[in-house]
Parts: structure tokens; sequence; C-alpha cells
């Protein structure tokens, strides 16, 4: 039975936390009816700050300045979990015990056995527990998925997928959670557990991973003086350093279980490249592109134009493709989206999941984000090994 409203919250005012209570307060907005009414009811942050003034902006009732008053509050039904990886079992646990459905972002904890446990409370709670890969939810992206799955590039021989940010390339840079963590825990959980998603979700699962390199490129990074979000770009830093535990850079390579090869790069120090995802897949008779930076449109070539004048076209974004019609206010050709309509469609897939609507593809699962770390942790096998082929199951 669908309830008569649904109560949300989401812990962490932080960047993306942002992110996702701005994504609550538009989801009723695209696409049907169907939902009911959405309760922006609370915002947590242990910054008094950064919770009260993200509940003010965003429209939601309260401030809190712990995440246990969420679990404890029963007038929220729905929790995103939106700080360091460091939190997300621990809190995603509590919640699920208190009968909250949870979105909890990428990557979905430290280590595929945390995951491993929060799976096992998501299927003992029985609600609703997905994970934050928002990426997924680019209309360019859902289309360049559509074209491979209905056979117009044939079979596909490569991907070569790269996130490239800029975020760390200041050896002055903040230190901050992001830096610390061991192996896998830097740029390649950080942003490339987006690309290896992508990866996945347009050329299904990878089979093994080998040749990685992870470096540590900038060692150490001054201590910041005061409470930062994000990449705490502008916040004054000490002269005191402290040494960074993970990797700046991730290169690897894959192979598909459909028998693909994969090609991957993920940084965190490409100077110029402030959120450079971007990836092209070739099949045997087309190949299909995409770059962040040109979010709302894909390139595309096939062998359906006489080689004279074939080449890869640019197609814009447009209602023959995903989340288009009805996922923007004005939904014709070239209007263009940001990357904020991702997290837009992905709250507005995850409140479906909740009521049982499926007008928009549902999210993927807490068991998703396990595999995803199960990969990752198959990258830092394969560079422990000297970069020998190491399964990724
Ligand atoms: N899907 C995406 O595109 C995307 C983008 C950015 C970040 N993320 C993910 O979102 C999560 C948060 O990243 P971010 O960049 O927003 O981090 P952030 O550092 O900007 O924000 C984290 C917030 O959590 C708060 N916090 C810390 N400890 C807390 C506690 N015990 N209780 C309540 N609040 C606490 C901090 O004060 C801060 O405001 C990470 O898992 C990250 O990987 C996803």
């Amino acid at each position: 039975m669908t309830p008569s409203s649904l109560g949300v919250a989401v812990i962490g005012a932080g960047m993306a936390g942002r992110s996702h209570a701005q994504a609550y307060r538009s989801a009723s907005t695209v696409f049907g009816t169907g939902l009911p009414p959405i309760r922006l009811v609370a915002i947590a942050d242990i910054n008094t700050d950064f919770a009260t003034r993200t509940a003010a902006r965003y429209g939601f009732e309260r401030a809190e300045t712990s995440w246990q008053a969420i679990v404890d509050s029963p007038d929220i039904d729905a929790v995103s979990i939106v700080v360091g990886n460091f939190l997300h079992r621990e809190i995603a646990e509590a919640l699920l015990a208190a009968g909250k459905h949870v979105p909890c972002e990428k990557p979905l904890a430290p280590s595929a056995d945390d995951a491993r446990a929060m799976v096992a409370a998501a299927e003992q709670a029985d609600r609703v527990a997905a994970t934050g890969f928002s990426y997924r939810r680019s209309p360019a992206v859902a289309a360049v998925r559509e074209q491979i799955a209905g056979g117009a590039i044939g079979e596909v021989l490569h991907f070569n997928g790269r996130y490239w940010c800029d975020y760390g390339a200041d050896p002055q840079a903040p230190m901050s959670w992001r830096y610390t963590g061991g192996p896998g825990s830097g740029a390649l959980c950080d942003i490339g557990s987006h690309i290896i998603d992508l990866a996945e979700f347009l050329c299904g699962p990878i089979a093994d991973v080998r040749g990685s390199q992870l470096p540590i490129l900038i060692t150490d990074r001054p201590k910041p003086l005061g409470a930062a979000v994000g990449h705490a770009a502008g916040v004054a830093v000490s002269d005191e350093r402290e040494a960074v535990t993970n990797e700046d850079l991730a290169t690897f390579t894959v192979r598909f279980a459909g028998g693909a090869a994969g090609t991957f790069s993920v940084s965190r120090v490409a100077l110029g490249h402030p959120n450079g995802l971007a990836f092209e897949v070739f099949g045997q008779n087309g190949a299909a592109a995409f770059d962040l930076a040109r979010n709302s449109e894909f390139s595309f070539i096939d062998r359906q134009i006489p080689a004279a004048t074939n080449g890869y076209r640019t197609v814009l974004t447009n209602p023959e493709h995903p989340y288009i019609a009805g996922g923007l206010a004005m939904g014709f050709p070239g209007v263009g989206h940001g990357g904020q309509e991702f997290f837009t469609y992905q709250a507005r897939a995850f409140l479906e999941e909740i009521v049982g609507l499926k007008e928009t593809p549902w999210c993927a699962s807490f068991a998703d984000g396990l595999h995803n770390l199960v990969v990752e942790e198959a990258v830092v096998a394969s560079h422990a090994a000297g970069g020998a082929a190491v399964a990724a199951s």
C-alpha cells in the first residue's frame, strides 16, 4: 500500500550531501505524479553551521548534529548517507535496523568485507538499500547503453575509460578523509568507482583485472585550519603536514566476461581536469564516446553512412533518449542539463522503489556496491602481485 507521505533526511551536508538535499526537493517535479508527498524532514551534520544552513537553504524542517538523532526519528522513512566512506557501514546498519530505507554514497564502504555486512543488514531489514552510482542517470550515458544493448555497435571489443580530476594536483590542497585509508581507498575508490560502474553498466561484468599501478605522487599534505567540504578549496592550511596513505593515480586493464578488453586511467592530480569523466566504447560495427565536460551530448559512428562522408557525429540528447521527456521542464533537444539532474533522477528512482512505482530504472543496490568494491580490491591485488591477473569475483 502506498504510504500517505514519505519523510526523508540526509546525513552529511558536505559537497554531495547538498546534492542529495536538492534532489529530494526536486524528485516530485520530474516524470509522473505517482509519488506520495515527500516531507523534507532533516539534515544532519556534526558541523552545526553546515547542517543549519543546508536545512534552511533546501527547505528541510530541522537540522541535527548527530546521525543517531536521525536513526531515532519516527517521522523519517528514508535517509541518504553522504559522509566519509569510513562512516558508511556503522550508519547504514543502524538506519536499516531502525527500519529506514537507505541510499548510501559510493564507494559503499571502505572494504568489500564491510560492504558484505551491509548487504546482509539490508536483506535482514527488507528495506530499499541503494548505492549512489549517479552517472548511470546521465541521459547521454543511458542513451549509449541503449544503443549498445540494441546491437547498434555490434560486439563490444574495447572500453577505454578515464576519470581525471585535479582536486589533489596542488601539494598545498589540505589533508582530508579522501587522502587516508591505504591502497585503493584513494583515487581508485573515490572516483574510479564511478568509471568502473559505468564500464559494467555499458559492457557487462568485469571478469578479471591486470597491470595495476597505484602510485602516491604527492606524499604529504598540510592540515586544514578550519572545517571544509568537498575538496576543501580555499581553506587556510597549517605548516604541519600529514602523510598521504592512498593513491593519487590508478591505471589498470580488465577483461570483461563477454570477451572485450578494458583500459582505465583514474587520477586526482590531473591538472586542468576538474571533473574529467570520459569513455569510448568500440564495437565491431560502430563506436560511441561520452565526455562529462559536454554533458548533454555523445558521439556516435556506425557503418550505415558511406565512408566518403562517415565519421563520428555529435548527437544532442533529445526526447528519444532516456530521462529527457518528463525529466526536464523544457524537454526538447539542445536545452541541455547539468549533473544535479543525475541526483534528482536517482532520488526519484529510489523513492519510486520504496512505493513500488517503476517509471525510471531502480537504483544500483547494495549488492552492486559490493561488487564494485570487489573489482577495486582486484585492482589492488593485481598491483600487489606485480600486475598479475586477478579475478574480479
Ligand atoms: N555520487 C557522486 O557523484 C559523489 C560526489 C562526491 C562525493 N560522493 C560521496 O559522498 C560521500 C561524501 O563526500 P563529500 O565530498 O560530500 O564529503 P565532504 O567532506 O564534503 O562532506 C562530508 C560531511 O560529513 C560531515 N560529517 C563528518 N562526520 C560526520 C558525522 N559523524 N556525522 C554527521 N556528519 C558528519 C562533515 O562535517 C561534512 O560536512 C562520500 O562517500 C563520497 O565518495 C559522491
